[in-house]
């Protein structure tokens, strides 16, 4: 294992403000970060990476959720509804059926919202303020534009969210309408949404708040950081993996940098590193093709399907901060079958974790790299399920049992159980 630390052990050049700046992670520029909106490189359209002077240890964190973690943060607070400090469940059930040597699993459903986009908004929203914009916009399989509708209006800030139509959970949609936001359903998929409001940020419209946005990504970061305190807690080690769903590869880039952080500021050894697996759905699994061919850079998939929605996507737009993340850890990237999902999400909600379909993929996802013999038995795992059963009701009462109809009357109820 070999981490590239360049980035995590530099001095603040002038454009920094208070120890924070932007840096391009493809050349050498560097600018201000609160000066102006920037989501790419000016020079070379590479994507954007927050950095620090300085990396906080351990101790120095204090209170719970996102905010405690405010020493590895661009700000000390934000617009907040406590998001974060979400429950690192034993999972007894999976964890002797699948065979390793310990298997917890890291529900991010529990955020106020139902799934870990609260980890980025809190932080991503605070900048927002920061930059004095109007209007707050995204991009969404659902669960974005359900965290970002109700970040905005608790700031009290116009919210546009596009969404492909036809292919949004109804939970999600329920969120983000009743919490004031815009909603335009696009006859598109994800990609397509993104490319719009992509768009409609350079113009100015609005200020983008998908995870090509760095300063969401530093939210998100805190997941990793809650995993390390809450298993040496647990079991007095460290995680040897991590295995979580992969969309637009955001966490991934997200949990890599808050692991390189920690080996910055002497928490963890390059060898301490949990090693990142990603999980795609079959019909969307552009990460995977990328792992598996050597690729450098991802083929966008113009076609993607799968019943795990909130993955639907085909141009993962954090990939190249990601695809490092996998390799330099000794990761892999997996596809799993839509069927395949359903069975693990069938085996979570057994061991008492209700999760929506995408969360449910990391699951699958060892179940398989522990039967090709990729993930040895010995090995203690963290599973990352990013969402709530609520979130995707159909997805659940379809995986489910269903509804037996009985009559009205305790005979008619009993000669019904009698059956
Ligand atoms: N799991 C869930 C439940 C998600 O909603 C998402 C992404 C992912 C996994 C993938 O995470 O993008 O960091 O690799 N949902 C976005 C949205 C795209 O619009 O809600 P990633």
């Amino acid at each position: 294992m070999s981490l590239d630390l360049s980035g995590d052990r530099s001095e603040a050049p002038a454009v920094a403000d208070d120890g924070v700046w932007l840096a391009c992670i493809e050349c050498e520029w560097m600018g201000a970060p609160f000066e102006e909106v920037r989501y790419r490189c000016p020079d070379c359209d590479g994507l954007l990476e927050v950095r620090y002077d300085e990396h906080p240890t351990f101790d120095e964190f204090e209170g719970t959720g996102v905010w405690r973690y405010a020493d590895a943060l661009p700000f000390d607070a934000g617009v907040s509804i406590e998001e974060g400090n979400t429950p690192l469940y034993a999972v007894p059930t999976i964890e002797d059926e699948v065979g390793v040597a310990d298997l917890r699993v890291k529900h991010e459903g529990m955020n106020p919202t139902g799934s870990f986009k609260d980890r980025g908004m809190t932080v991503g929203v605070r900048v927002a303020e920061e930059l004095g914009v109007g209007r707050l916009a995204c991009a969404s399989t659902g669960n974005t534009s359900a965290a970002l509708a109700c970040y905005g209006a608790r700031a009290g800030t116009e919210v546009l969210v596009l969404l492909p139509a036809g292919k949004v959970a109804a939970g999600k949609v329920a969120q983000a309408s009743l919490h004031g936001a815009r909603i335009l359903e696009v006859d598109g998929n994800f990609d397509a949404c993104l490319d719009i409001v992509s768009d409609l940020a350079e113009r100015g419209e609005a200020y983008l708040l998908n995870s090509l946005n760095p300063f969401r990504l530093e939210g998100q970061k805190t997941i990793g950081l809650e995993i390390i305190e809450q298993f040496r807690d647990q079991t007095g080690d460290l995680p040897d993996r991590i295995v979580l769903p992969v969309g637009n590869a955001g966490n991934t880039a997200a949990l890599y940098k808050a692991f390189r952080e920690l080996v910055a500021a002497g928490e963890l050894s390059v060898e301490e590193v949990p090693t990142l697996t990603g999980v795609q759905a079959e019909g969307a699994a552009p990460m995977v093709e990328a792992i598996e061919e050597g690729n450098d850079e991802v083929r966008r998939w113009d076609e993607v399907e799968t019943r795990a929605t909130a993955i639907r996507i085909g141009n993962p737009v954090n990939a190249p901060k990601a695809l490092p993340g996998i390799r330099e850890t000794g990761g892999t990237a997996v596809a799993v079958s839509d069927e395949e999902i359903t069975d693990a999400q069938r085996a979570l909600a057994r061991d008492g974790v209700g999760v929506e379909p995408a969360s449910a993929a990391s699951v699958a996802g060892l179940r398989k790299l522990r039967e090709s013999g990729e993930i040895g038995s010995e090995e203690q795992v963290v599973c990352l399920t990013t969402g709530h059963l609520l979130k995707d009701p159909d997805a659940a009462a379809a995986a489910g049992a269903d509804p037996e109809p009985v009559p009205a009357d305790t005979e008619g109820v009993l000669e019904h159980l009698g059956e």
